[in-house]
């Protein structure tokens, strides 16, 4: 039995009543979906922005090495891939980078320029040769105009550099690659995360059994989210999911002030992403305990740093709330006590308890997604589809995947997400990117 007052517990309820996504909303958020997709796709307004890759399916025979770059959050990678055909990848060698940020909102140059330091490093310890290809994964908005050539669109997951917008990522990274005394390698490809986990799913699947469909969908779902597809005619498609507008539905206040307060990306931007995403969900959680803060006796903590300030409170943490099963909350309060607060078992509760409904939201949000690409693909979704998926959200908490299933019951019916393939395909990027490039130098030589 709860202990708390009837006034604090009909706020708590109220807040933890407006993350609910029922079934009708998220109907309505796939069919806007699936309308924006189509529209993208001819190229009339939508939010989808259903990018050319420039790319096809792999065969799965792919062989080769390939020198890789992954830069799509705060760490980035330079490595050195071995495709060995049959579906196997091989990392021969890999260089992390991690980033400050100040180079978040610094000059792009710069972050090249790291960048290449990392690819230099791996080229002498491996004796790389000028004519390996390189295949370059961006993980941020840019609008291809061939395979090694992608204008910058506006950054996303809070970067903001100088030097970027409009700009040719493949011709910067050459740039740098020459500024650092490797004027022989040459960026051959340059696709999005999405793109990866789809190519090297299909890669894997073809090359071990060539009967086997290739994936229709590469879903990222970590810091960012975002999907890819195979449009079939269309080729495979960026479509930069999680700009997508449609949600207001299953909005809260709280989504609304992360919107408009956060100054990257700019209002109005990433509206599915400020929901859905591991770079979010920490924040709006931040939020609800800081606005409850005012209408109840419980969460008065605004002296923490963490909580008195934007994505002080990690999404990290959400899963380590959710896990704890013991009857005083211990994890639940290490973690606040790590963020610099004491709290009651009344307070720990409500924490879970609102850590929960967050990510649920999340969760069924991404099914509704899916399923509007899915209809896209398969009006009747009477056939069997592939979804690749990656990213630290999908991976790291405990039920993600679960949800997101129970949500697509829900959607499509259980028989029809029974068949749907939902590959969990983990540190996908580089070993996508490989893929890429090896399939770009194919495309050439033909
Ligand atoms: C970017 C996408 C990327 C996704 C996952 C988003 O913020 O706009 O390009 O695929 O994050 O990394």
């Amino acid at each position: 039995m709860s202990a708390m007052p009837a006034t604090d517990e009909t706020a708590l309820a109220r807040a933890v009543a407006s993350f609910e996504a029922p079934a009708a909303a998220l109907d309505t958020i796939a069919r806007d979906f699936l309308g924006q997709l189509t529209r993208g796709l001819v190229g009339e307004p939508s939010s989808l922005k259903v990018l050319r890759t420039f790319t096809r399916q792999p065969t799965g025979r792919e062989r080769g090495r390939v020198l890789v770059v992954d830069w799509g959050g705060s760490k980035g990678r330079a490595g050195l891939v071995e495709l060995a055909g049959g579906g196997a990848v091989h990392m021969v060698g890999e260089e992390v980078v991690t980033f400050s940020d100040d180079d978040k909102r610094g000059a792009a140059d710069h972050v090249f320029d790291v960048i290449a330091a990392a690819v230099r490093r791996i080229v002498d310890a491996h004796a790389v040769d000028g004519g390996c290809p390189l295949g370059f994964v961006y993980s941020y908005p840019a609008r291809l105009e061939r395979i090694d050539r992608a204008v910058a669109l506006a950054l996303t997951k809070s970067w903001s550099l100088t030097g970027l917008d409009g700009k040719d990522v493949a011709g910067l990274l050459n740039e740098a690659l020459e500024r650092h005394g490797l004027g022989r390698i040459v960026v051959n490809a340059v696709a999005n995360d999405t793109v990866a986990v789809l190519m090297l799913q299909s890669y894997r699947a073809r090359g071990g059994d060539a009967g086997a469909g290739p994936a229709d969908i590469g879903l990222i779902l970590g810091t960012g989210t975002n999907q890819a597809a195979d449009l079939g005619s269309a080729g495979i498609r960026n479509l930069e999911s999680g700009n997508f507008d449609g949600v207001g539905a299953v909005e809260t206040p709280y989504d609304v002030t992360v919107d408009r307060e956060l100054a990257e990306p700019k209002p109005g931007a990433q509206r599915f992403e400020k929901m859905v995403s591991g770079h979010y969900l920490g924040e709006i959680l931040r939020r609800v305990l800081v606005d409850l803060a005012e209408a109840t006796p419980m969460f008065h903590w605004s002296d923490a740093p963490a909580f008195a300030t934007p994505f002080g409170l990690d999404t990290e943490l959400l899963s380590r709330f959710d896990a704890d099963r013991s009857t005083a909350l211990s994890s639940v309060a290490a973690g606040l006590r790590r963020l610099g607060v004491e709290s009651t078992l009344e307070e720990r509760r409500a924490v879970r308890r609102l850590a929960r409904v967050v990510v649920r939201r999340s969760a069924r949000l991404v099914a509704a997604a899916l399923v509007g690409t899915l209809r896209f693909l398969d009006p009747g979704l009477a056939g069997r589809h592939g979804v690749a998926v990656d990213g630290s959200l999908w991976g790291g908490y405990p039920g993600f995947e679960r949800q997101v299933r129970g949500a697509l019951d829900e959607l499509i019916g259980v028989e029809r997400t029974k068949r749907l393939e939902i590959t969990f395909v983990k540190d996908s990027t580089s070993a996508g990117a490989a893929v890429i490039a090896a399939v770009a130098a194919q495309q050439r030589s033909e």
